[in-house]
């Protein structure tokens, strides 16, 4: 018995597992680091010297080109602020000097006839409400203005128990259970609500006199869910993959799901990822590798979407065993047309959102561009968030020109990134015939590769990685930061260079850069920005540890802004005050902001319980910061919910429902954010 299997027997309630986190489902044979390096130091490093010993030592030794990224030097003073405490309480803290006001919480109206928010809202009105668990979100200025813009963001998935809180008031409900009905069906408008709190939220915002935000009414404001129709574009559109009842010819699919973290196009759209989608699923028969290699469960959906009791083909669609004669005659290939990134037009609110599938299939948790060089490819990268999965990199065909659209992400090459332990990585070709990548081994043409992108990775082999989540490019620098957010099940037999914790509950970043400073290089150079923890188990690049300012773990939202200050946000899953365990130093999720150069890390920000903070965006002159708090009230058990303690007040107050929302930063004087 492995040790998290007894520790942890339900391994779904371990320190950092969240809910609908995909279950591991990577069985290759890929060789990690530890079997090619020097195990009996590495092992001895740490049992005896801990972490600090063994950071030095790969740094030290291993990776010469480290010290020429390790440009330690005085403080630069990028970051102005006095690093706020670690929290144990329900509220939101930030530095003195600075305030907050509560945006767009979940239900907030926004379109149609601007339905109020109330527990009881039906599916319909919550269709014109934002939804639930916001995340990944940018702030898209209209006509370049820092007090009027678009502001567009995901809604991850949705806590049941809150959704229908009228409905269930006074039940024992965990935070994953749904209102089923005594003959096992669920009821059709339950499902079509929750289906609705998915997806995208797009609204006006614009400050107004006082100096608050507030949600302009506009022809812009849209909800994108889990019906919206959408097109499938690339090599993987039209493949004999994507047949379904639906859409025979493999181009069409409805809604998108689990949009985690998101990506701006060079040409201003917006890309919503999509995560653990595999667990909306269920295939009770043999599951093909499609599904299989993603986890798809056997047993039944996340939520039982396939469940609702009418039988309409809207939900039955989430069943994907084979039941027909031919895959155009069921949806046992409706898991594959999720799993994409997703491009959305914020700025044309008829526009029908693309699945752009050279990007990828897997568990996207957003995606990053780099700066655009007129003449030159267009260069992003996304991680795949499931623990032993692959970090990406697609580079287009064409050059990037102005007036180019989304369809140039339809031609090009993905890539899958291998981490060597002497501090060098590459860029795996994932393109057929290279690699491996030939009919012999099973992968018949490009769409089939794009489809089973994981077995593509595998195939090529990549570096099996500690969960990754957000990226972000310093627009100064060009430097490629990757957070690393956790891997409780990594081995010590399975430590490697760029992963170098067995066990690891806290997580690191990653972060690299092209020597020539081409970002379509195949090669390039790494180093761990900062190995997150306690201050006993944390080091910087620079071998400082972390201390009462700045002790962080579980990195997931992280983001560059224009000045390269860098926004570091944790999602250490639904923590309570209560809480015990590995995480309970580090009170409740927060965001810190970072210097690149001098490794200085200060605690920004803390939020209430339960929650994650996730999404961050500035204005383009940085004076007022967008921030989303995730899932409060996560926390709180079936006997709490019960007995009316829903966890957490944020943001209405004793009593009430909790709602993700999104906070307005400002300073009091009117400066840069973080300055
Ligand atoms: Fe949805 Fe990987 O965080
Ligand atoms: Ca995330
Ligand atoms: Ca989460
Ligand atoms: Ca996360």
């Amino acid at each position: 018995m492995k040790d998290f299997e007894r520790d942890y027997p339900d391994f779904t309630e371990a320190p950092g597992f969240e809910h609908g986190d995909e279950r591991p489902s990577n069985r290759s044979g890929n060789p990690t680091f530890y079997e090619v390096m020097d195990a009996h130091i590495k092992r001895r490093g740490f049992l005896t010297g801990g972490l600090a010993t063994i950071a030095t030592g790969i740094f030290g030794t291993a990776l010469t080109g480290r010290a020429a990224m390790a440009e330690a030097t005085a403080p630069s003073g990028l970051l102005g602020f006095t690093a706020v405490p670690v929290s144990m309480e329900d509220n939101v803290t930030v530095p003195e000097g600075y305030r907050v006001q509560v945006l767009g919480a979940w239900g907030t109206p926004i379109t149609g006839d601007m339905p109020a928010f109330a527990p009881d809202n039906s599916a319909a009105q919550q269709e014109m409400q934002t939804g639930m668990h916001h995340d990944g979100m940018h702030y898209f200025p209209i006509d370049g203005s820092s007090e009027d813009g678009l502001l567009v963001m995901n809604h991850e998935y949705i806590e049941p128990r809150f959704l229908h809180a009228a409905k269930v008031d006074g039940q024992a409900m965990s935070g994953r259970d749904v209102p089923m009905n005594a003959d096992g069906t669920r009821e059709d408008d339950d499902v079509l609500k929750e289906m609705y709190a998915h997806g995208v939220s797009i609204y006006r915002t614009a400050k107004q006199a006082d100096g608050t935000w507030e949600i302009i009414q506009d022809p812009h404001n849209r909800r994108i869910h889990a019906m919206t129709e959408m097109q499938i574009s690339g090599p993987a559109a039209g493949s004999a993959h994507l047949i379904t009842k639906f859409s025979p010819d493999g181009t069409r699919t409805r809604g998108t799901l689990n949009n985690c973290a998101h990506g701006v196009t060079p040409w201003n759209t917006y890309m919503a990822a999509e995560e653990n989608w595999a667990g909306y699923f269920v295939n009770t028969g043999e599951q093909p590798r499609e599904h299989d290699r993603y986890g798809l469960p056997d047993d039944n959906g996340r939520y039982s979407w396939e469940k609702a009791a009418s039988g309409a083909e809207d939900f039955t669609r989430f069943n994907a065993t084979a039941t027909g004669a031919s895959a155009a005659e069921d949806y046992r290939n409706e898991p594959n047309t999720y799993g994409w990134m997703v491009e959305i037009d914020p700025f044309d609110p008829t526009s029908t959102p693309v699945k752009r599938t050279h990007l990828g299939r897997f568990a996207h948790e957003g995606v990053v561009f780099a700066p655009v060089v007129e003449g030159q490819p267009v260069v992003c990268y996304s991680g795949d968030d499931s623990r032993f999965e692959y970090i990406y990199k697609f580079v287009s065909s064409q050059p990037y020109t102005p007036g180019v659209r989304g369809e140039i992400l339809d031609e090009g090459t993905l890539y899958v990134a291998r981490f060597n332990e002497d501090g060098t990585g590459e860029w795996l070709s994932l393109a057929p015939g290279e690699n491996g990548l030939t009919p012999e081994n099973g992968f018949a043409d490009l769409a089939d590769i794009l489809v089973n992108t994981r077995l593509a990775a595998d195939q090529a082999g990549a570096t099996k990685m500690d969960r990754p989540e957000w990226g972000t490019v310093d627009p100064n620098s060009g430097e490629v930061y990757f957070t690393l957010t956790n891997n409780n099940r990594r081995e010590m037999t399975e430590v490697d260079a760029v992963n170098p914790r067995a066990v690891n509950n806290f997580g690191q970043i990653v972060r690299w850069r092209y020597p020539g400073g081409d970002p379509t290089a195949t090669t390039f150079e790494w180093d761990l920005f900062v190995i997150a923890g306690t201050a006993k188990h944390s080091a910087t690049f620079n071998d400082m540890a972390l201390d009462e300012d700045n002790i962080f773990a579980c990195p997931d939202g992280i983001w560059c802004d224009a000045d390269s200050r860098l926004w570091i946000q944790t999602d250490m899953g639904d923590l309570g005050p209560d809480y015990t365990g590995p995480l309970e130093d580090f009170g409740m999720n927060a965001m810190l902001a970072a210097d690149p150069k001098t490794g200085e890390i200060r605690r920004f920000l803390t939020g209430p319980w339960g929650q994650e903070v996730t999404g961050v965006i500035t204005t383009p002159d940085q004076r007022t910061m967008f921030v989303n708090f995730q899932h409060p009230g996560g926390h709180a058990t079936p006997e709490q919910f019960a007995a009316g303690d829903y966890g957490s007040s944020f943001p209405d107050g004793a009593g009430s429902v909790p709602r993700s929302a999104t906070i307005v930063i400002t300073r009091e004087d009117g400066g840069v954010i973080g300055a």
